[in-house]
């Protein structure tokens, strides 16, 4: 695996279908997923590692983001990853970005009304990574389901000729939801974080039973969100993220909530089978700790 900091050495480095697996690091199981199914896929896989100012719109909580290069490192060359591309600030915006990609109407919602200007940022940034690096497809985990929507109309509405290819969310063998951002819990707040996956849970065995309605699926995660301040629940439509009534088409029933400093979302998606039937993802569970804790117990340190 080489490490490359600018575009065009990526581009000169590339051969065959090129997949590129966007990141901001501190690297677990969720991105190693994309990455193994980028491998499969393609000829040369490239993940990018580049924490992005433009899209934190709480600048202590850029601060605090998580970096460890040489961990990061490790673990995409563990992942067959041909090249690793780590940009640095200068490379990413020699100038001031004058320039901002907007995807309107799917950015009022969910994580667009609590994090101003934070859509803007990862989808000028994405743009930035399709243009400079050219690459036949990007992975991007489902965990971010609106971010997901987002990226996949402006590169449709932009023309780049790229698939975005969605990943399956990874869980904890309790059912956290992997994220770079689960390293700040201590054990009180771990445990109080699990209502979210829990809820999702409840209301996933919910629409298996025959509820539909968002009413009813959101109840049942803020019934268990019990120890995190909840900013929204909502059920939206998987291409628009605009907030549904029903589960009637590709959706996915979204969560944020704080656990003391530490503001984390989760989802699970609803697809809507060629036939007419609607299935509900609920991930893929660990079994055992995850990466992200080093020697450290997920559960039980
Ligand atoms: O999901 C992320 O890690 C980031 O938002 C992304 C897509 C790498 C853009 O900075």
């Amino acid at each position: 695996m080489r490490v490359l900091h600018t575009f065009a050495e990526v581009r000169e480095a590339s051969v065959g279908i090129t997949s590129l697996v966007p990141t901001m690091g501190y690297l677990h199981e969720g991105h190693l997923s994309l990455m193994a199914t980028a491998r499969g896929e393609s000829d040369t896989v490239v993940v990018s590692l580049f924490v992005n100012p433009l899209q934190f719109n709480d600048q202590e909580d850029l601060a605090r983001y998580p970096r460890d290069l040489d961990r990061d490192g490790r673990l995409a060359r563990e992942a067959g990853v041909d090249l690793l591309f780590a940009p640095p600030l200068e490379v990413m915006y020699p100038m001031p970005a004058l320039t901002r990609v907007t995807v309107s109407s799917l950015v009022t919602e969910m994580e667009g009304a609590y994090r101003p200007g934070h859509f803007e940022g990862v989808a000028t940034v994405v743009a930035k990574l399709l243009a400079g690096l050219q690459p036949q497809r990007a992975y991007l985990g489902r965990k971010d389901a609106q971010q997901l929507a987002v990226i996949r109309r402006m590169a449709f509405d932009l023309s780049f000729p790229v698939d975005i290819v969605g990943g399956q969310t990874v869980r904890e063998s309790d059912g956290l939801a992997l994220s770079s951002r689960n390293v700040f819990l201590d054990r009180n707040e771990r445990d109080r974080a699990l209502g979210i996956s829990r809820g999702l849970m409840a209301a996933a065995d919910a629409f298996e039973t025959g509820a539909r309605d968002a009413h009813t699926l959101e109840g049942k995660v803020r019934e268990m969100v019990t120890g995190a301040e909840v900013d929204y629940v909502t059920l939206a439509d998987a291409h628009t993220a605009v907030p549904l009534s029903g589960v009637d088409r590709d959706a996915f029933l979204a969560v944020a909530a704080r656990v003391g400093s530490t503001r984390l979302i989760d989802n699970v998606p609803f697809l809507a089978e060629p036939g007419g039937a609607i299935s509900v993802d609920r991930g893929f569970r660990l079994s055992g700790p995850s990466i992200l804790y080093g020697d450290r117990h997920a559960i039980d340190y």
